[in-house]
């Protein structure tokens, strides 16, 4: 199905698209709010804990919490990875390799390398400012749209290279879709809401389709009953966690393969964050999730995997059970006892 979904469309499409993207800025052609960096990020050229080279084979780091029962120096796909655990997966939707991000003159994240399997969710935690947006951003090229962002390295998609300059990012952006931190609803009815990516990527042919598409879309999201009687109606209207739950459901509708989430349930009161992981957990059934969290319990709540960043590194990935139970890092031990961050 989806995965030979091309990464170009015709040119007169793709431009009237990014046209359209560029005074909508809410558009899902771009889908994309400038974060504002965080004020109370650290430096990023702040003194390091340690230096992140490359570690050999058989170095002994002395951050690394010595376990007899863990797997640590030894790991081959640690051979191109600073990185603590198995940045690798069996079964991988996404394969990031050593990605660069510098803003300016100032490199925001550092040789990170990661894959993201099929049918699960992967989490991104660490203290604010240390590139957990930044990294989520490149998986579907959001970065483009910050003018001193630069990224390097290698992003693939089903193996097909996604940071080449020839990939069209709209034909992308529907494969790896995002939700926000804020929910943002078009302000358009909850129907447009939902029709508009598949209309604009033309995956519908008639009305009825496109009918069935918005009920798929809003049922997958857990929506449908909530709102089934009032498609007619804006869908800024909706609370807070419906509009949250709307804007999945418009990433839905354009049949991704990955949804990226970037706090996705910071603005939520705790009975929409539970319905939303609990969306979130349903989901990985279809679809590959990265999501951004400063929540540890959400993180262990909804992740088969976690990722620890610090200061633009990626210094341990693991199971999610692992990375809370036995941490390998002294930082990931710091940040997940509370010591840090
Ligand atoms: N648009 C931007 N322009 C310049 N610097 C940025 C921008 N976005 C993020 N940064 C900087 O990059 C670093 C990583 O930020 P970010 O990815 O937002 O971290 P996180 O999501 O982990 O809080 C921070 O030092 C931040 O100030
Ligand atoms: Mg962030």
């Amino acid at each position: 199905m989806s995965h030979n979904r091309p990464m170009t469309m015709p040119s007169a499409v793709s431009k009237t698209l990014l046209e359209h993207a560029d005074t909508n800025p809410g558009s899902p052609a771009v889908n994309f709010q400038a974060e504002a960096p965080p004020t109370d990020a650290p430096p990023i050229d702040a003194p390091r804990e340690r230096p992140m080279t490359t570690i050999a084979a058989t170095a002994v780091q002395p951050d690394v919490i010595p376990r007899a029962d863990t797997k640590t120096a030894t790991d081959s796909s640690r051979a191109f990875s600073s990185t603590l655990g198995d940045i690798s997966c069996l079964n991988p939707r996404m394969q990031c390799r050593d990605v660069d991000v510098w803003y300016a003159d100032k490199q925001a994240i550092k040789n990170i390398s990661l894959d993201i399997g099929r049918n699960e969710v992967v989490s991104m935690i660490g203290p604010s400012g240390c590139g957990k947006s930044t990294f989520l951003r490149c998986l579907n090229r959001m970065n483009d749209s910050i003018p001193s962002a630069r990224v390097s390295g290698s992003i693939k998609i089903d193996g097909q290279e996604i940071l080449d300059k020839h990939v069209d990012v709209v034909p992308l952006r529907a494969r790896v879709g995002m939700v926000f931190q804020k929910p943002n609803p078009f302000p358009k009815s909850i129907y447009e809401n939902i029709a508009y990516g598949p209309r604009i990527h033309g995956l519908t042919n008639h009305r009825t389709e496109l009918d069935e598409l918005v009920e798929t879309s809003l049922r997958k999201a857990g929506l449908w009953e909530e709102v089934k009687d009032r498609l007619d109606q804006p869908g800024t209207g909706l609370s807070g966690g419906q509009q949250q739950r709307l804007c999945i459901a418009r990433t839905i509708a354009v049949s991704p393969e990955v949804i990226l989430m970037d706090e996705p349930c910071s603005a939520l009161d705790p009975i929409a964050t539970a319905k939303v992981e609990e969306l979130i957990d349903e989901l990985r059934t279809n679809y590959s999730i990265a999501i951004v969290t400063h929540s540890m319990q959400q993180a262990a709540r909804v992740s088969q995997r976690t990722a620890y960043f610090h200061l633009g590194d990626l210094i341990e990935v693991g199971t999610t059970e692992q990375i809370f139970n036995q941490p390998q890092h002294r930082l990931t031990e710091d940040y997940i006892t509370g010591r840090f961050g």
